[in-house]
């Protein structure tokens, strides 16, 4: 066996994104010794795609925003499957985060006043996002670096973990690699934070980055911690359509927040037709209503278009499979429109969507200032994911924390736009403060020598197989995964497919047990797909089964073949934990009853 490198510290990250940078800043200024792992190099972490703001009542705009509207709206677009207590932290201290941001640097949009500017999204009562243009995430992850770097954490760039280690129960650390020269590396850490986002990439049309493979939900997994809410994917209603090599690629909510509206092949705003009965008091059905909603009017109601991602998604389908889409599969996104509204229309477009404009004009040959997008619905987003403490972040495995989107219980059924940002901010902060803490009580536990060997053989085994005629290619079967998941496991699901999916995912697996590569260790994508393969199998199975097992239709959750909510299911959360016999099982959990002053306010928002 080669002799491996081993570094050893307090806290290790996994993640250089919002959430894992907020939680090292966090962990090494309570003085402990902090190690952040990133797949790629630091400061291209998927949330720099977040683009149209985070959400924090600090009402700048609107004076009536409260932390208690804040919490309803998120309660209410999450069709209240959310872990209440993570809704009421995250409202009540996302304005203090994004201040904080401020104090470090960030450069947001200004009210004239010269305050924080804020803007309109979908299922926010008022104009909740603090933003900076559309290219929010990039300024987030600028500052968040800009501060972190110094103090005195480290980094591992281009480095991939590949399993956790345990002593008994506890954490003792992890297993990674070097990308770049394929060698091995073993951190030993008492404390081990999760924070390496979502799972877009196992969908074939999807706006996350190449690295959202769902790797950190699967390492949880597998390290014996529960998972819940996997079943809630998100489909942003608009991702590019057009040209194929950038289909899925994210336009921002924010089209629609500054008046951009949604229009089918006959030229009809399609969303006025199908309003949900939990927001048709507060939505419009006049356009010049909803036209002076986007531009500030307190007493006007939202545009349908601001309705929540789910159902706008679904109509948007809905269009494309009756026959009224757009020439490439889509339905039509409409912000040129707002010159018969404003004299400056298209300076006042590219200052506010300078990232739309400029997106559209160099890949699709679209001046959005003068015709309409094209756009259709994206995998975005999952809402569920590793189940932590909401007060602490850790997982059932001592030492083992998760904070952001790789973690579920804020957003319920269905996140709001623009709760992930403040959802890395509030639960990165948290999980980098009691990891910290946990480290400062605990004394770091040996590394399990057989361990590190058994995970490194089987990293290993796809050289091995290169020799094998029943060999398989592992772009081919994530090629195939995510084909088959888009089809059978995508916006609209019935049992039929689903059961269809669960047998395709356990064909894949055995094929994934002999996908193979050729060549060395030295940058090689091939071994890096083979070793990932059973991450975004894991992940693949557990939203499938657990979307088999949710027999209602609930947010990002919808079921052909039981359409409406079911009040037995909204008091359960679905949950999956590895067994003895290494296969994954299901039981249902209550929901804990809410307290008496939060539920006090869901009634009187309602
Ligand atoms: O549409 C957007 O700008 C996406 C934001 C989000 O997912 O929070």
């Amino acid at each position: 066996m080669e002799k491996f490198d081993t570094i050893k510290h307090d806290v290790l990250v996994i993640g250089s994104g919002g959430a894992g940078l907020r939680a090292a800043i966090e962990a090494s200024a309570l003085g402990v010794s902090v190690g952040v792992v990133c797949r790629s190099l630091l400061g291209k972490a998927h949330t720099v795609m977040a683009e149209g703001g985070v959400a924090a009542a600090l009402a700048n705009v609107d004076d009536r925003d409260s932390w208690k509207v804040h919490f309803a709206d998120t309660m209410r677009g999450g069709q209240y499957m959310n872990n209440w207590r993570m809704a009421e932290l995250h409202a009540k201290e996302a304005p203090a985060r994004v201040r904080e941001l401020e104090a470090w640097g960030a450069v947001f949009d200004r009210t004239e006043d010269g305050r924080i500017l804020q803007r309109n999204f979908g299922g926010h009562k008022y104009p909740r996002l603090a933003h900076v243009g559309d290219r929010t995430g990039l300024e987030m992850i600028r500052t968040l670096q800009d501060h972190g770097i110094h103090q005195g954490m480290e980094f591992y760039q281009e480095y991939t973990i590949i399993s956790i280690l345990k002593e008994g129960d506890k954490v003792s650390g992890a297993v990674g690699y070097d990308r770049e020269k394929g060698l091995f590396k073993i951190f030993e850490a008492k404390a081990v934070i999760i924070a390496t986002g979502g799972m877009g990439r196992i969908y074939k049309i999807s706006s996350n980055s190449w690295d959202c493979t769902g790797g950190g939900i699967s390492l949880a997994y597998h390290a014996g911690a529960e998972l819940i809410d996997m079943e809630f994917v998100q489909f942003h209603p608009t991702g590019m359509v057009w040209p194929p090599s950038v289909r899925g690629l994210l336009i921002t909510e924010g089209v629609r927040g500054e008046g951009g509206v949604l229009r089918n092949s006959e030229g009809k705003r399609f969303m006025f037709n199908d309003i949900p009965d939990l927001y048709k008091s507060q939505t419009s059905t006049d356009e010049e209503e909803g036209w002076r909603y986007t531009q500030g009017d307190k007493n006007a109601k939202r545009p349908p278009e601001l309705l929540t991602r789910d159902h706008v998604a679904r109509c948007i389908r809905r269009e494309i499979k009756e026959g009224r889409g757009s020439p490439h599969g889509g339905v039509f996104l409409d912000i040129a429109w707002i010159k018969e509204k404003i004299s400056n229309a298209p300076e006042h477009i590219k200052r506010k969507l300078p990232s739309m404009y400029h997106q559209f004009k160099e890949l699709a040959g679209v001046d959005i200032t003068k015709e309409p997008m094209e756009v259709g619905p994206t995998t975005h987003y999952i809402m569920g994911g590793v189940r932590i403490d909401a007060d602490t972040q850790m997982t059932s495995v001592p030492g083992l924390f998760a904070a952001g989107e790789c973690a579920a219980g804020l957003h319920g059924a269905n996140r709001l736009g623009g709760n992930s940002l403040s959802d890395l901010l509030v639960f990165g902060k948290l999980a980098g403060e009691h990891a910290a803490t946990y480290a400062k009580k605990n004394s770091s536990s040996p590394i399990n020598q057989a361990q590190v060997e058994a995970v490194i053989k089987e990293a290993l085994a796809p050289f091995d197989r290169d020799l094998q005629q029943d060999k398989e290619n592992p772009f081919q079967v994530q090629s195939n995964l995510q084909d088959m998941m888009q089809e059978l496991v995508g916006i609209v699901r019935t049992e039929r497919e689903l059961d269809d999916a669960i047998s395709k995912i356990e064909g894949l697996q055995r094929v994934a047990a002999r996908a193979a590569c050729g060549g060395n260790r030295g940058y090689n994508p091939g071994w890096h797909t083979a070793m990932e393969l059973t991450h975004m199998l894991t992940v693949a199975e557990a939203i499938a089964r657990s979307a088999k097992e949710r027999k209602e239709s609930r947010g990002g959750h919808f079921r052909e073949d039981f359409p409406d909510k079911s009040e037995e299911f909204s008091k359960k959360n679905i949950c999956l934990k590895k067994g003895a016999d290494g296969r994954m099982h299901m039981e249902f959990i209550p929901k804990a009853k809410m307290r008496e002053d939060l539920q006090q306010i869901i009634d009187e928002m309602k």
